[in-house]
């Protein structure tokens, strides 16, 4: 198969991207960090392909995507939308508004453009799976999680819509909705670099990991064509629902 994994260069996308080269298939990985596509490539052979662009940047993505193989963007069997982040974990109030654009124009716009980009090609071969990966912060508020969470929303329920629109096609699409998982750069790029601050958010949790992650996804795409998983929502054992909260002041 032909597969396409947007940022690959950490975290969850490496370790899919690695994983779907092992299983024998062809991927164009994309991430910014030239550096480490760049790595990647050395690892994973000549079955994988580099592309940098910033997802949020249509134009530099149809650039990318114009130095691909001729035949390669109308033979996309699986396109992962992987790449996204967290800035910041402050209230509302407390937030930084540039973050809030960066993750509005990563997680939605970013995941948008690609979409756009690879959508009509898999109808017009009516076949290809689509997996999104939102959050469980798109389905369950919590302390700081304000635009990511809704960013994750709205991959969420794009997803689904994207189901509705496709009645009657063999264009399947599935959301994958992790908690807690560590083994990635998520906590680093949240909290810009204090990584002590980052590794407390593991400690002593069992984690889902980015092999987890990976198996998922490879799972998804080994369904049969007729079967469609909607929504899929992970997280550790160790994690649990809050439940709502009182101030008694
Ligand atoms: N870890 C968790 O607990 C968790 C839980 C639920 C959902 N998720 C979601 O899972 C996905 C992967 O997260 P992760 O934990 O694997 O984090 P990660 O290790 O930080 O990886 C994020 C990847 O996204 C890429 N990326 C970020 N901004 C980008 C942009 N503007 N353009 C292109 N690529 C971009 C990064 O590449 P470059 O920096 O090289 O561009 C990197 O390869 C994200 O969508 C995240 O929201 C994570």
């Amino acid at each position: 198969m032909n597969i396409l994994v947007t940022g690959v260069t950490s975290g969850f996308g490496k370790q899919i991207a690695a994983d779907f080269i092992a299983a024998g298939h062809t991927v164009v990985g994309t991430g910014r960090r030239a550096d480490k596509l760049a790595q990647l490539q050395q690892e994973l052979g000549e079955r994988f392909l580099p592309l940098g662009f910033d997802v949020a940047d249509k134009d530099a993505m149809a650039v990318a995507f114009d130095s691909l193989p001729a035949d390669f963007l109308p033979n996309i069997d699986v396109l992962v939308n992987n790449a996204g982040l967290a800035l910041g974990l402050e209230p509302a109030h407390q937030a930084d508004l540039g973050d809030w654009q960066t993750m509005i124009n990563t997680n939605t716009l970013g995941l948008v453009n690609v979409t756009h980009a690879i959508l009509p090609h898999m109808v017009a071969k009516n076949d290809g799976l689509i997996i999104n990966i939102s959050s469980t912060a798109g389905n369950y508020p919590y302390f700081g999680a304000n635009v990511y969470g809704a960013t994750k929303a709205f991959v969420t329920q794009f997803s689904l819509n994207l189901r509705a629109d496709l009645l009657g096609k063999n264009v399947r699409v599935s959301n994958v909705e992790p908690g807690l998982c560590g083994g990635t750069e998520f906590s680093n790029v949240r909290f810009k670099g204090d990584d002590d601050k980052a590794s407390k958010v593991y400690e002593n949790v069992q984690f889902v990991s980015p092999k987890d992650i990976s198996d998922i996804v490879l799972w998804l795409a080994n369904q049969p064509k007729h079967v469609n998983i909607n929504r899929l929502e992970v997280m550790p054992t160790a994690q649990t629902f809050a439940g709502l909260t009182v101030y008694k002041g």
